[in-house]
């Protein structure tokens, strides 16, 4: 059967990828392998890509964007150092994007309360912020998600599982207004990547807060340091059974992917050596994989200027569309 990929892969010109990232931190490996790549591997691929730095929706769980500026600027340095091409790629930020946001008016009244509030991974982030008050921003931002994405009329958005329910919330909001007022959105497609669920190094989901996530702008030294304090067990033959031993089949995993290989032949490799064995293997494997995006960081990282430049740009691109989408949306609604 043909699949979305295949109908991608044979097509590029017929798709338009928006994704995007919350400007919280630098992203680490868990990102790349489930998302930065397969940005980058399509964009090569000839598909349209635009990018979106996400800084309104860093307020659902906090009060305060700390250190905002500083998570922009290193965003657009990771995208630009794993490979997303400014000159054919469009890297914008929400808050310089007015009409973006003006969208979401119009497509709130489109969607129910009770839908809003049957949002799994809305319910989890509330769960998970431990705060006393649940704001307004929490319940509505997966609108302002599908503004995000239909303002440039994008038809695929590569996320991960947890995405899923927002992209539900994208596709009711564009199959209500092209009912309602006439067709003007694609309605768009998910597309989940093929890349093996990657977890931190203590075995739990990957994320910076927990100080279980190797960084892309990471040192060496750090990226050792990590890995040598990763949680495993104590059988000495390596093995590759995620069910049955998560913590050591994960470390073989992160170094299979680092090396393009398959994990079941990196974990025979291993065999007897136990853990030191592993952490080695790993530790190298990740280094000399991240060696060459970290350079190019570094070289990026010095030149502040030329990160500004690429976000002005995308910002002044998705800009004009999203003037000219919102003028089609008022025409569409009787020119509210
Ligand atoms: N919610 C996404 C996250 O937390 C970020 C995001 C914002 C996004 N707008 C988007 C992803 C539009 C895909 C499409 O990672």
């Amino acid at each position: 059967m043909e699949t979305l990929e295949d109908r991608v892969l044979a097509d590029p010109s017929a798709f338009r990828i928006m994704t995007g990232d919350r400007p919280t931190g630098p992203l680490h490996l868990g990102h790349y392998f489930g998302t930065l790549a397969n940005r980058v591997r399509l964009q090569d691929a000839g598909v349209e890509l635009f990018v979106l730095i996400a800084d309104y929706q860093v307020l659902t769980d906090r009060d305060v964007a700390d250190h905002l500026g500083e998570h922009v600027e290193n965003l657009v340095a990771d995208h630009l150092a794993a490979g997303v091409d400014p000159s054919r790629a469009t890297i914008y930020r929400h808050s310089a994007v007015p009409a973006l946001n003006q969208l979401m008016l119009p497509f709130l009244s489109l969607v129910s309360v009770a839908e809003l509030q049957r949002n799994p991974t809305v319910k989890e982030e509330i769960a998970a912020s431990g705060r006393a008050t649940v704001s307004g921003l929490m319940f509505t931002y997966p609108v302002h998600q599908a503004a995000d994405i239909l303002f440039c009329k994008a038809n695929l958005v590569p996320v991960g599982r947890d995405q899923l329910p927002h992209q539900e919330i994208a596709r009711l909001v564009a199959r209500r207004f092209n009912e309602r007022y006439g067709p003007l959105f694609p309605v768009p497609d998910a597309l989940l990547s093929s890349a093996p669920l990657l977890l931190g190094t203590d075995g739990r989901k990957m994320s910076k807060s927990r100080g279980n996530a190797i960084a892309l702008s990471g040192t060496p030294d750090e990226t050792a340091r990590l890995i040598r304090r990763a949680v495993t067990d104590s059988d000495r033959h390596i093995a590759y059974d995620p069910d049955g031993r998560p913590e050591v089949s994960n470390l073989v995993l992160l170094a299979a992917l680092c090396q393009g290989r398959d994990p079941h032949e990196v974990a025979a490799e291993i065999g007897d050596g136990g853990s030191a064995a592993l952490k080695r293997v790993v530790t190298e494997s990740v280094n000399e994989f991240l060696r060459p995006i970290r350079a190019r960081r570094a070289e990026l990282i010095d030149d502040r200027a030329h990160l500004r430049r690429v976000l002005e740009e995308g910002n002044a691109r998705a800009n004009a569309i999203a003037d000219e989408t919102l003028d089609e949306v008022r025409a569409a609604m009787g020119a509210l």
